[in-house]
């Protein structure tokens, strides 16, 4: 069966047990700071889970893109070296969000396994967490599983709770005991059963895992029961796949075998069989759904484990002999693969390609830096081996792969200190690890969430509303009765007129205050997804307590700034869209009080020209004054009434449309101008590349807008004064000036040389003469290298045979310069020369045999130094 066929099968089956099929969501966890990418089919639910998220179904079946790169599950460094590890994989999964629980979820996955996709039950084994006697029993009895191909597992991972069969998105949230079905896939292939010493071999292979959702987990490692127990499954589509082709190695499936061949044809590798080939047919699928999910290579968080995939993968190109680039020509072979499944893959081909291309010929460049590095290192090197942090650094720095290192080393003779590397690599990884833990930020704890409503928000309208109700106060992850004077944590209200941080606006500032005190909002944020939190600090002299009614006051002008910036950036992405293009796309925005910030597709840096008419046609929609008004409708009918969503981002069924005149129509739950006149004046600060294909525009508005307009005008102010013109013809001044300055210059120059030249013929006529080699050796003032030099070549021309030396003095310092030319050379190298005299006045030199120069301190020593070079020059003539 084919691996497309496999994806319908599975979602057809639970279609007809009742289950709603959703689409994928994307890597890019929607709102969920703790995690780095969605690393399992349920990571779009975990707040379904929770509590906080209501759902229009209580089944659902899917086909969910996952990635395992970086974080909590990473399996990047296995990737190519087994037969099942991949960094990027596709789960189907069939959820119960509080409806079924273990009895139909083993069931049904039995009767899928056994009776649609026709798997031998002989083959099939099954591990349960070692207390769940529940589901031993329903495998054992009710399905007929023999005790001899149960196993109950532990805590095997040195924990409570840390178990194969106890599974856990993240550190925090959602998890559960679990019980898993596994393929034996026969006696020739290596590798012991689940729970026995030889498990890791790739003999027998999990195939399904059932989680039995039961708790929340808190930072802290304790565990809340969730709101209702659920089901989650997740099963590895490529590993299924495998089993129903009857093949051993994911990498064997139809899916795979093509990208493979592919990979051979680009990398010119008769050896189909090459795990490098392998790791590039998963990379590429990494890659390409990364940047499809709007991830960009960068140095940092989501953007650095992208660019490190993509390294990893041309090492193995480069491996395999690759001198070019290639890996994004994998890109349609990928398509033809995945995107009927993935039209949003089939929809972004292109853009795909160009940021592998960019990314590709950037590490072509990096070569050669890398190169430069090695030869320096190298250069400098007294033993046979180069050190594990100069490796680790061409590796971090320049993304130089090590074995690469150790091939080059190889061909010098030299050997590289792989264990002092690995050190480096591990300290490394420690701090990845760090980066990658993204702070819990707003946690919302379980059993608060399901007690509550979603928070009601007022600001559309109001900036201030009396009587609200403190629901819940949560510090540090945990739900706590009060805060006492001086404490900081997050107040959740009923209904409140704070903006929490969503869509690139920043959270509103302000204060809630009661009879007992005031409570400083410093941030406000969602938390669970649909609650406010006020984070702040309570000051009073009695606690706030929940239950307490409170005054909520928004921080009115920083609250309007906002405003004005984010209508603002709506009107700038539709004017960049009229001026640049429809390919222009929303990458990203920071809507703060000060200015705002717009991320966008964009292929080369705007001109002038652009950049001014886009202004241009902002600012014209300003002066229209065109009312913003504002609709609820279905999504569908957003998108046909002409509105701009963003890819990505989580829209429920019904969305807020924002419309500003004829100019601009997007989806937004943003708080924006009444008229698009309030915005004043819009002016764009800078312009500038973030990422390859992403420029980012910040811009000012309202009284920014003009503030920033007054600080250009007394800069302007000042330069004129400076340049005494009345500010009109100050261009035309600094004109001037630059004219003179290039004649004063040139007039310089000569003069230079002029002198030069006479002083050269001075020092020509005084030279000495030893054994007829003529000997100068003099101090010249004023003049730098470049002059000395020129100098020091005349003196060659006129003299012939000869040793010169030159000392240019300025400001306490002396430049040396060396010259040997005609029969005095292999007689004398100017490099001892200027070494002679440097070592006596505290500085060093050398060069060529010919020429050389240094320098040292100017001391009054240097005469008689200089007066005695001709006899020291004439015993080395001698010599
Ligand atoms: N969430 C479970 C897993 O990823 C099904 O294995």
């Amino acid at each position: 069966m084919k691996t497309a066929d496999i994806r319908s099968t599975f979602l057809d089956f639970f279609r007809a047990k009742g289950h709603t099929i959703v689409p994928s969501a994307s890597l890019v966890p929607a709102s969920d700071p703790t995690l780095l990418f969605t690393n399992s089919g349920m990571v779009p639910f975990k707040n379904v889970f929770l509590g906080s998220e209501k759902l229009p179904y209580v089944r659902a079946a899917d086909v969910q893109r996952c990635l395992r790169a970086g974080g909590k599950h990473n399996d990047l460094d296995a990737v190519g070296y087994t037969a099942r590890h991949h960094t990027f994989f596709e789960m189907l999964g069939n959820w119960s969000f509080g409806d079924y629980f273990k009895r139909e979820a083993i069931a049904w996955a039995w009767e899928l396994l056994t009776g649609v996709f026709k798997l031998p039950a002989e083959k099939l084994w099954v591990t349960v967490y070692h207390t769940d006697d529940e589901a031993y029993d329903i495998w054992h009895r009710q399905v007929g599983v023999p005790a001899e191909r149960i196993v109950r597992i532990g805590d095997n991972k040195g924990a409570p709770f840390a178990s194969d069969n106890f599974w856990q998105m993240a550190d925090t949230g959602p998890c559960g005991p679990c019980t898993e079905i596994f393929y034996d896939h026969g006696a020739d292939v290596a590798g012991g059963p689940p729970g026995s010493p030889d498990e890791d071999g790739d003999r027998y292979i999990e195939i399904w895992n059932l989680v039995f959702m039961q708790f929340d987990r808190a930072p802290d490692g304790t565990l809340s029961p969730l709101p209702a127990p659920c089901v989650d499954t997740g099963m590895g589509l490529e590993r299924l796949a495998a089993v129903l082709q009857h093949v051993h190695s994911n990498y064997e499936i139809d899916l795979f075998q093509h990208l493979i061949k592919v990979a051979a044809e680009l990398t010119g590798t008769k050896d189909l069989a090459n795990q490098s080939l392998r790791v590039i047919a998963d990379h590429i699928r990494a890659c390409s759904f990364l940047i499809v999910d709007g991830v960009l290579p960068s140095n940092e968080g989501r953007g650095y484990v992208l660019r490190r995939i993509i390294r990893r993968a041309l090492r193995h190109g480069w491996m395999l002999g690759v001198r070019g680039d290639f890996f994004w020509k994998m890109v349609q072979p990928l398509v033809e693969e995945m995107g009927a499944a993935y039209p949003e893959l089939a929809a972004k081909q292109a853009f795909v390609e160009d940021a592998l291309r960019t990314e590709e010929q950037r590490f072509g460049e990096t070569l050669e830096h890398g190169m430069r590095l090695f030869d320096e290192v190298a250069g400098k090197l007294t033993g046979k081996t180069i050190a594990g942090v100069d490796a680790f650094r061409l590796y971090d720095t320049y993304g130089f792969p090590v074995d690469l290192t150790a091939d080059i080393a190889r061909e010098r003779g030299l050997a590289v200190d792989m264990a002092g590397f690995e050190q480096a690599m591990k300290e490394q990884r420690e701090r990845a690890r760090a980066a990658g833990k993204f702070e819990a930020r707003g946690q919302m704890p379980a059993e608060l969430a399901s007690q509550l409503a979603p928070t009601v928000f007022l600001g559309y309208e109001a900036l201030a509303a009396t009587g609200a109700k403190v629901l819940g106060i949560v510090r540090d992850g945990r739900q706590v009765g009060q805060l006492v004077e001086g404490e900081q944590g997050f107040v959740i209200l009923d209904r409140t007129p704070f903006y929490a941080e969503s869509g690139g606006q920043v959270g509103d500032t302000g204060a809630l205050s009661s009879g007992n005190g005031r409570f400083e909002v410093a941030d406000t944020l969602k938390m669970g997804g649909v609650f406010f939190g006020h984070a702040g600090t309570w000051h009073g002299a009695q606690p706030l307590k929940t239950g307490d009614a409170v005054g909520a006051q928004v921080d009115a002008t920083r609250r309007q700034s906002i405003v004005l910036n984010h209508s603002a950036t709506h009107l700038l992405h539709a004017a960049l869209r009229k001026v640049l293009g429809n390919h222009v796309t929303q990458k990203g925005s920071l809507v703060a009080p000060d200015r705002l910030r717009f991320d966008f597709a964009h292929h080369k840096p705007m001109s002038r020209e652009e950049l001014a008419e886009v202004e241009a046609l902002v600012n014209a929609e300003v002066r229209r004054n065109a009312p913003a008004e504002v609709r609820h409708m279905a999504y569908d009918d957003a998108i046909a009434f002409g509105a701009m969503a963003l890819f990505g981002e989580k829209y429920g069924d019904e969305v807020r449309v924002l419309k500003m005149g004829e100019f601009s129509t997007e989806l937004c739950g943003g708080t924006h101008v009444g008229r698009t006149g309030d915005i004043g004046l819009f002016k764009i600060v800078s312009e500038a590349g973030v990422a390859s294909g992403v420029r980012r525009i910040e811009a000012v508005t309202g009284a920014g807008a003009l503030a920033w307009v007054a600080d250009e005008e007394r800069r302007l102010g000042e330069l004129s004064h400076l340049l005494s013109s009345s500010g009109d013809d100050a261009i035309d001044k600094l004109r001037q000036l630059f004219d003179k300055q290039k004649k004063l210059e040139r007039e310089l120059e000569s003069l230079r040389a002029r002198a030069a030249g006479s002083a050269t013929a001075e020092l020509a006529g005084g030279a000495h003469d030893v054994a007829g080699i003529k000997v100068v050796a003099a101090r010249l003032e004023g003049l730098d290298a470049k002059a000395l030099r020129d100098s020091v070549d005349q003196l060659k021309q006129q003299l012939g045979d000869c040793v010169i030396l030159l000392a240019g003095a300025a400001d306490g310092r002396v430049a040396l310069i060396a010259g040997v030319h005609g029969r005095a050379l292999g007689r004398i190298k100017a490099g001892d020369v200027v070494s002679h005299v440097a070592k006596q006045i505290d500085g060093k030199g050398g060069g060529r045999p010919d020429m050389a120069q240094g320098g040292g301190v100017d001391t009054p020593g240097l005469a008689t130094i200089l007066a005695d070079l001709p006899s020291w020059a004439a015993g080395e003539l001698s010599a």
